[in-house]
């Protein structure tokens, strides 16, 4: 595990492995290492404990949408930008045309695993196209990614999913993110993502995950993003369809601690918005 946002992506794996009756995630287990777990370990204690079973109900609630939009569009594409070690076309009954995007250190190893998880069975089969984006902070990057996607896509409506990512990307990169996804997506196609609000940044815990952020996952100073309560409902070509956060997800699911302390638990809203 190579430090930086990379080792972010086997940390969140760790917490979905931990509690698959909440995350749903049956294949987690397979990506989790001695040293991710470790490091999960120590982000629980360093932040805060309820941020395992947080991750874990933002999957399950992603995963719920996108199975529901693999019923509905039966043509449908999946793509998930940011899609770190996370199993989603696999927890889906039947395949679903998949695009995953990352960093080119994790694409290769998650690709040259894959292709052995799959031979030994641990993994059905799943055609999955692979794109590499060595920065999605880079205007110039990004727009080499969508010409590649919009190709990709074509005609198809599409369920694009970025769970766990705009935390780590300037505005001016979201800005241009939300463009580009604006001018790719086809009327009736979804857009998934989670974020902070800004007033969250008061809280200790969110200071403790920053400073976790710099110092356990080795990336130095940062400025974490959040998106403002109205970003969502005014997003251009875009209408919020579904909105929820950790607490309430919580109070849904029995033999779930409900998560009820605002400051002991970081409310990342998770968002469901629909191409018009
Ligand atoms: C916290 S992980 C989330 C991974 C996955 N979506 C999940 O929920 O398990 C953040 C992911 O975003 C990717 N990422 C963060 N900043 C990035 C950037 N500037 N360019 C490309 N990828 C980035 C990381 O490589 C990582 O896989």
């Amino acid at each position: 595990m190579l430090p930086g946002v990379d080792a972010s992506a086997h940390v969140v794996n760790c917490f979905r492995a931990k509690y698959t009756n909440i995350s749903l995630d049956n294949f987690a287990h397979l990506w989790v290492t001695k040293p991710a777990e470790k490091l999960a370990n120590r982000y629980l204690k360093e932040v805060g404990e309820s941020e395992d079973i947080a991750h874990c109900l933002r999957h399950r609630f992603f995963l719920e949408r996108l199975r529901e939009f693999h019923i509905q569009a039966t043509n449908g594409v999946f793509i998930n930008i940011g899609a770190g070690f996370t199993n989603y076309p696999y927890l889906i009954n039947t395949p679903i045309a998949s695009c995953e995007v990352d960093k080119p250190n994790l694409i290769k190893s998650k690709q040259q695993r894959i292709q052995k998880l799959q031979s030994s069975q641990q993994l059905p089969e799943r055609d999955i196209l692979f794109l590499c984006t060595t920065d999605l902070n880079n205007s110039r990057e990004n727009k080499k990614l969508f010409d590649s996607l919009s190709q990709w896509i074509g005609s198809r409506q599409s369920f694009i999913l970025m769970e766990g990512l705009l935390y780590w990307l300037s505005q001016d990169s979201v800005n241009s993110l939300f463009k580009h996804l604006q001018q790719t997506q086809i009327a009736g196609s979804l857009l998934a993502l989670n974020a902070f609000k800004p007033s969250e940044t008061s809280k200790a815990m969110f200071q403790r995950l920053r400073k976790f952020s710099e110092k356990g996952y080795g990336i130095g100073h940062f400025s974490p993003n959040t998106l403002s309560e109205t970003f969502h409902e005014n997003l251009l070509g875009y209408k919020l369809i579904d909105q929820a956060n950790y607490i309430s997800l919580s109070k849904q699911l029995d033999k779930v601690k409900e998560l009820v302390d605002k400051d002991s638990v970081l409310e990342e809203d998770c968002y469901l918005l629909r191409k018009i």
